[in-house]
Formats: C-alpha cells, sequence, structure tokens
C-alpha cells in the first residue's frame, strides 16, 4: 500500500522544515512547498539522503494558478500542514493598507484557497492543521500580522465545522516564541524585550511545533477539531513569569 501524503508549506524554513523531517519519518510521503527554491532543494536533498520520502515543490502560494495547478498534480493529501506565514514589525500608527494586504495575502488567503483545493480530493477523515500564532490574542508592533493570525483562527474553525461531516479533522497550533530564521529577523533588542516576556525564559524550538503537527495528524486523535493549540512555553497564560 502506498504511503499516505502530507503536504507542508512553507516546508524549507523553521518550523516547516523540522515538520517535513518528523511527518516523514512518521511515514508519510511529505511534498514540502515553498518560494525558496535554493533553500527547498537543498533541505529536500538532504533529507532524501536521509533515506526519507520527501520531495519539493517551488511556488509562491499567493499565486492561486500555481496552487491549483500544484494540486492538480498530486495525489489525493491525507494531511495538509498551512505552515507559510509572514512576519514584519510595524508601529500601530505606520502600519499601512499595503502591510495589511500583504500580511493576508500570505497568512490568511493563500491559506483558504490551498485548502479548499486539497479539501477537493482528500479522503474523509483527512487533517488540516494551520499554523497560527500565540500572538493572536494581541500583540505589539505588529497589528497587521496580529489580525491576520486571528483571521487564521477564524478560518480553522469555520473549515472545521464545514469538514466535520467528513470526518476531517482542523485544528490550529498557536506557537509562541520558536528559534527559526523568522524570530532572528527581529533586533537583539526586541528579541530580547520579547525572551523577558517568556515564562520560560527561552524561545522554544521547531521541533516543538513539528511534534504537536504529529500528534494533530496522526491516529492517537479522532475527536479534536477547530481547536487551538498553544505550544509557547506559557506565553498565553497572560504573567510575565518573573
Ligand atoms: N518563529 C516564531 O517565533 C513564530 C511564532 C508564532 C507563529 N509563527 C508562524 O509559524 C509559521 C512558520 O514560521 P517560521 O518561524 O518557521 O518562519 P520562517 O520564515 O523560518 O519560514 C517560513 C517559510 O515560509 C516560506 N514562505 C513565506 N511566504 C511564502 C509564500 N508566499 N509562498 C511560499 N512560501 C512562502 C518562506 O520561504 C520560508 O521558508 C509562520 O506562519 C509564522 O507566522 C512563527
Amino acid at each position: 500500500m502506498s504511503q499516505p501524503m502530507a503536504l507542508v508549506t512553507g516546508g524549507a524554513g523553521g518550523m516547516g522544515l523540522a515538520t517535513v523531517e518528523r511527518l516523514a519519518r512518521d511515514g508519510f510521503s511529505v511534498v514540502m512547498v515553498d518560494r525558496d527554491a535554493a533553500l527547498a532543494n537543498q533541505e529536500t536533498q538532504r533529507l532524501q539522503a536521509l533515506g526519507l520520502d520527501v520531495q519539493c515543490r517551488v511556488l509562491d502560494l499567493t499565486d492561486e494558478t500555481a496552487v491549483r495547478d500544484l494540486i492538480r498534480t498530486l495525489p489525493p493529501i491525507s494531511a495538509l500542514v498551512n505552515n507559510a506565514g509572514i512576519f514584519d514589525e510595524r508601529q500601530f500608527l505606520e502600519v499601512t493598507t499595503a502591510d495589511f494586504r500583504r500580511a493576508y495575502e500570505v497568512n490568511l488567503i493563500a491559506v483558504a484557497t490551498l485548502t479548499q483545493e486539497v479539501a477537493k480530493t482528500m479522503a474523509d477523515g483527512g487533517r488540516i492543521v494551520n499554523i497560527a500564532s500565540r500572538a493572536y490574542l494581541g500583540a505589539r508592533n505588529h497589528p497587521h500580522y496580529v489580525a491576520s493570525k486571528a483571521a487564521v483562527v477564524g478560518y480553522t474553525r469555520a473549515s472545521a465545522m464545514e469538514l466535520a461531516p467528513r470526518g476531517i479533522l482542523v485544528n490550529a497550533i498557536a506557537p509562541g516564541l520558536i528559534d527559526t530564521p523568522l524570530l532572528r529577523s527581529l533586533s537583539p533588542e526586541r528579541l530580547a524585550q520579547q525572551l523577558a516576556l517568556q515564562p520560560t525564559g527561552k524561545a522554544g524550538l521547531p521541533q516543538d511545533i513539528a511534534q504537536a503537527v504529529s500528534f494533530l495528524v496522526s491516529p492517537l486523535t479522532s475527536f479534536i477539531t477547530g481547536q487551538v493549540l498553544f505550544v509557547d512555553g506559557g506565553k498565553s497564560l497572560g504573567g510575565s513569569g518573573s
């Protein structure tokens, strides 16, 4: 019997890459989708050299035609992980409509487009995991990002209701600070500020997210849908931990 297929977006980056490896080790045939051709090819070759069943497709997820063509050329997906996302910092009074549009294009609309395409052929009992952010609860200096991730949570809940009759479970993960290239794009001062607010005093690892995804797409769950799993070292508890 052929292996079930998983598709992970943003699979060449920090937590996406950890998730690709985790799901391949779990026995999925994994397709990593990313717009960074060099990194996607390099990481795919590295994982294949480890004997893992991983392939990559290079495209920009905001290109609807490319997304539709991709899904047309793949067998039905059993597990979809909408992980790709963009983050940048803007002061509340300086964020522009263009900033909002870009955040929504990648973080929400691309997720919805791909989910719709994948859901058309996904077998009953499939799994979808959307990577939101702990920041959807509220955070300073990136209102466009916060709003786009809150929208991801809303879309997760809507998808869960729509797809439940087919036994397809849809959940979100809300990561806190995770040590990835995205986090390292913060200035050292902002990073130190963020770490100081972290109850555990440190950032999580991409593998922390990968393990949570692995659980949510595994047969260990069959009755969890429309939920947000915080993987954030306690940041969502609200205190500074100090
Ligand atoms: N790192 C954190 O602390 C943190 C915290 C909360 C949530 N998140 C979310 O987790 C997810 C993964 O974050 P990360 O830290 O691993 O980021 P990352 O920047 O390391 O990786 C993101 C990957 O997505 C790809 N990508 C971005 N836009 C794309 C597009 N339009 N088409 C195709 N590929 C695209 C990038 O090329 C990159 O490889 C994102 O949705 C992010 O918002 C991250």
